[in-house]
């Protein structure tokens, strides 16, 4: 395996020599896109993957090659979950946590950007919605599935470096700026390794959750 990787690092260069078998992972958002090729990697290299999908029959169609791909005992299951209804995230996260099934990492891949402006079925805005509250509410409910030392990966975009442009970016941040920015970047008073935010108040999911007042609201 390399030991650095660049813009044009691709999947396999990542996972060269890299062996999954009997790793768990969840990933979000397996009916399109980087979902799909992130899930064919991962079964191709022995992980046992969970992946989540608004339309189960889409993302049965998209991922017939990811199990053709699979190898070394890893495989795909398919479930459910829209992450623009909360009821929908509750309900994948109690069946999730009623299987008592742990995992190795989660991989918050679903989103949606740049969309015309809807909301979600909880009256959000859908990007934020989807995108930010909808995977908060799924990872806190099981985040007690994560194996000790198990990780949980925002997907998120390189659009975050504009938000430090603004001076009024200060005030309001955005979830992939503080997901994905090296910490030294972040106000001091955001230091943390795996942080999430509305305004400069912030939680961690691991190893202990903290939670603004404000948000509380999502994790029932
Ligand atoms: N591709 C890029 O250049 C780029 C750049 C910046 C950030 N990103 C981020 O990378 C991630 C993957 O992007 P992508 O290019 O693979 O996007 P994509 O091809 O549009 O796929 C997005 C996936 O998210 C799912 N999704 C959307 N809304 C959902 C909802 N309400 N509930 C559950 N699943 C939902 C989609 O399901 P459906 O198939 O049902 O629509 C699809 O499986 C996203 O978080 C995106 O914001 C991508």
């Amino acid at each position: 395996m390399a030991d650095t990787f660049g813009a044009t690092s691709t999947i396999e260069d990542v996972l060269a020599n890299v062996d999954l078998r009997g790793r768990r992972i969840l990933v979000t958002g397996v009916s399109a896109g980087i979902g799909v090729e992130t899930v064919r990697a991962l079964v191709a290299h022995g992980a046992k993957v969970v992946g989540t999908a608004r339309n189960l029959r889409k993302a049965q169609a998209a991922t017939q090659h990811v199990r053709a791909a699979a190898a070394y005992g890893g495989g795909l299951e398919l479930v459910e979950l829209d992450l623009a209804s909360l009821a929908s995230v509750r309900s994948c996260a109690n069946s999730l946590v009623s299987a008592r099934v742990p995992f190795d990492e989660i991989i918050a891949n679903a989103g949606l950007m740049a969309g015309p402006k809807v909301d979600t079925a909880d009256g959000f805005e859908a990007q934020f919605g989807t995108n930010y509250l909808g995977h908060f509410v799924l990872v806190n409910r099981i985040a007690g599935l994560l194996n000790p030392g198990g990780r949980v990966v925002m997907v998120s975009s390189a659009g975050h470096r504009r938000a430090w442009t603004t001076p009024t970016s200060s005030r309001v941040l955005t979830a992939s700026t503080l997901h994905t920015d090296a910490p030294k970047r972040r106000p001091s008073s955001l230091q943390s390794s795996s942080t999430n935010v509305i305004e400069p108040r912030a939680f961690e999911l691991r190893p202990f959750i903290r939670v603004p007042s404000r948000l509380k609201q999502f994790r029932r």
